[in-house]
């Protein structure tokens, strides 16, 4: 099964990729956590779109289209994947569809207005990769599953987060209606809790709905 998770920043693309890995055994491929390995280790890559992606633009669709290629060869893609953060313009659409396209597209719909809050007080871990809320934690610097250190995204600032609604409103809408017409798009609610979501999830996969 080869998935695609579309839906605004901090829409919880992230979370339920995750969930849909550990329940279908498919390889979780997030371009977001690519990218910001990328940067922490100051690849020529990471080099090269640090700032780009601090500021919450696109990187560039050259680089980003490579990389995603490269990574759906793999052996461990042979069974599919879930893509989370790819594509999110129309020539990132295009190109999967010439070379590995999705047999469904999960929208995870929620007005934009619901998410600032979601991402500025968001806390990520170094270690496991986990993501929480200030409101939902104990202490704002320890991960409570793993220990590891949290810390905040540089573009979880009010700023970025701002421009990354603007981006997405722009260049990653059109991809609702893309979808839709190829009969592919299947709308979910992400304005409920992360297990309600996902239970809406596994229905729209399993043809319920
Ligand atoms: P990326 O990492 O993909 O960021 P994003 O799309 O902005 O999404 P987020 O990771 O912020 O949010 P999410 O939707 O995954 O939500 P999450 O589950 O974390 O990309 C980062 C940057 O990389 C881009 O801005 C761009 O520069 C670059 N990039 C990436 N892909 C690219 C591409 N294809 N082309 C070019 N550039 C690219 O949840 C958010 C928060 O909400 C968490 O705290 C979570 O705990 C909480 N939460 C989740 N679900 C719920 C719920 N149901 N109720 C309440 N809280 C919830």
């Amino acid at each position: 099964m080869k998935l695609v998770l579309l839906g605004a920043p901090g829409s919880g693309k992230g979370t339920q990729a995750s969930k849909i890995s550990g329940r279908y055994g498919l390889p979780h491929i997030s371009t977001g956590d690519i990218f910001r390995e990328n940067i922490s280790a100051k690849t020529e890559i990471g080099l090269r779109i640090k700032r780009i992606i601090d500021g919450g633009d696109l990187a560039p669709d050259d680089i980003t289209i490579e990389i995603v290629k490269e990574r759906l060869s793999a052996k461990d893609c042979e069974g599919g994947y879930v893509l989370d953060g790819f594509p999110r313009n129309l020539a990132q659409a295009e190109a999967l569809e010439g070379f590995d396209p999705p047999d469904a597209v999960i929208f995870i719909d929620i007005p934009l207005r619901k998410l600032e809050r979601r991402l500025t007080g968001r806390r990520s871990c170094k270690v496991c990769k986990g993501s929480f809320h200030v409101d939902f934690i104990d202490d704002e610097k320890v991960c409570p599953d793993c220990g590891g250190e949290l810390f905040i995204r540089k573009d979880d600032s009010t700023d970025a987060v701002r421009e990354r609604f603007a981006v997405y409103e722009e260049q990653t809408r059109p991809l609702e209606d893309f979808y839709r017409k190829k009969g592919r798009l299947k709308a979910v609610n992400g304005d409920n809790g992360a297990e309600e979501v996902f239970a809406e999830i596994v229905r729209a996969i399993e043809g319920e709905k």
